[in-house]
């Protein structure tokens, strides 16, 4: 996947093959270890005390912006914000493409959250022209991709199936916006490089998968169904992976009625109940945050992962960092 002498930019799901989904997760692993000592910690510090990074981050946010803030302090570097464009000199009629190039000339990395689809790629083929192309990586972009939240979502299944034969074999259900949640697009990609898996996608008809993913799994021939059986598909799954409306991507409606607020959602809500229908070793995700969809009933039920899935985000952008930025060659020893 790393073409030598290129800068890695992190833009989409579709880059990352299975060698570098199963060297992510050994770093990883292995990074967590070094956190377990205070000789292990410091050194984690000492691997990018000279580089600085940059969050732009022009969508709403919380785990995604603090665990990447959060990665980029425990390996050393330096990090600026900017959460808010009218407070940059976009208000002044900057182009956001100049803005973005403007940041390059202070820091070594760039990492961006956008409503706009797509924006990630244009500003990483942008500044690939510049003499000082930075990385970008992609924390999210529209209802498009979030392909670091895909690298955190696959982290936490093996390390939750690592005593049951791994991510191979098992049924993933996914449960919610399907159409517009930019997690289950990219992690549904990745989830094609495991022989075996099968993907059930529970959704209101009009909350479906939409025809890129699905024409993008027809084409892997991974095994999938779509239904409106939600208490079938949760019963069935080795997984659920929880999601929210996105009604921020309603499209306003003349009548003033909203899009999301039409679609009866009652039936795709997990809720205490459902439980004793799961199976005993089913794993509960949700990338976060929740609302209805999920009850806070469920959290004190030793299947719920998503508080270990939203940590195991923080441990997994380091892993990611280090690997764009070209040190993770000093990360090597198994054990410290
Ligand atoms: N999962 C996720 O992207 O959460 P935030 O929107 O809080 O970053």
């Amino acid at each position: 996947m790393v073409t030598p002498g290129k800068t890695l930019h992190i833009l989409s799901a579709d880059q990352f093959d299975r060698p570098f989904l199963d060297r992510i997760c050994d770093l990883t692993d292995t990074i967590r270890r070094y956190d377990k000592s205070k000789e292990g910690m410091v050194y984690l510090q000492s691997l990018l005390p000279h580089r600085q990074s940059m969050l732009y981050f022009t969508q709403p946010s919380t785990r995604t912006f603090l665990s990447f803030q959060s990665a980029c302090n425990i390996i050393g570097m330096k990090s600026s914000e900017i959460r808010d464009p009218s407070t940059s000199s976009e208000r002044k009629g900057e182009s956001i493409e100049d803005s973005l190039r403007t940041f390059s000339s202070y820091v070594d990395l760039i990492i961006m959250r956008s409503p706009v689809a797509g924006l990630c790629n244009r500003i990483a083929s942008l500044l690939d022209e510049t003499p000082r192309p930075v990385p970008i990586i992609n924390a999210g972009s529209g209802p498009d991709e979030h392909p670091t939240q895909a690298l955190l979502d696959i982290y936490t299944l093996k390390r939750s199936f690592r005593k049951i034969g791994g991510i191979e074999n098992k049924s993933i259900c996914m449960v919610g916006d399907l159409r517009r949640g930019r997690t289950v697009r990219s992690l549904s990609k990745l989830l094609t490089k495991y022989d075996g898996t099968k993907l059930i996608f529970a959704s209101p008809p009009e909350f479906k998968i939409g025809d890129d993913l699905r024409q993008t799994l027809v084409k892997s021939k991974i095994s999938f169904e779509e239904t409106t059986d939600f208490q079938g598909a949760i019963a069935a799954a080795d997984a659920v992976y929880m999601t929210r409306i996105q009604d921020e991507y309603d499209v306003r409606r003349e009548d003033g009625t909203s899009e999301s607020r039409s679609v009866d959602i009652s039936r795709f809500c997990l809720k205490a109940s459902h439980l004793p229908s799961l199976k005993s070793t089913c794993v509960i995700m949700h990338p976060l945050p929740r609302r209805d969809e999920l009850d806070p009933a469920i959290d004190k039920d030793p299947r719920a992962k998503y508080w270990r899935q939203e940590r195991n985000g923080m441990w997994t952008r380091v892993a990611l960092i280090t690997m764009v930025l070209g040190v993770d060659r000093n990360i090597l020893l198994p054990e410290l």
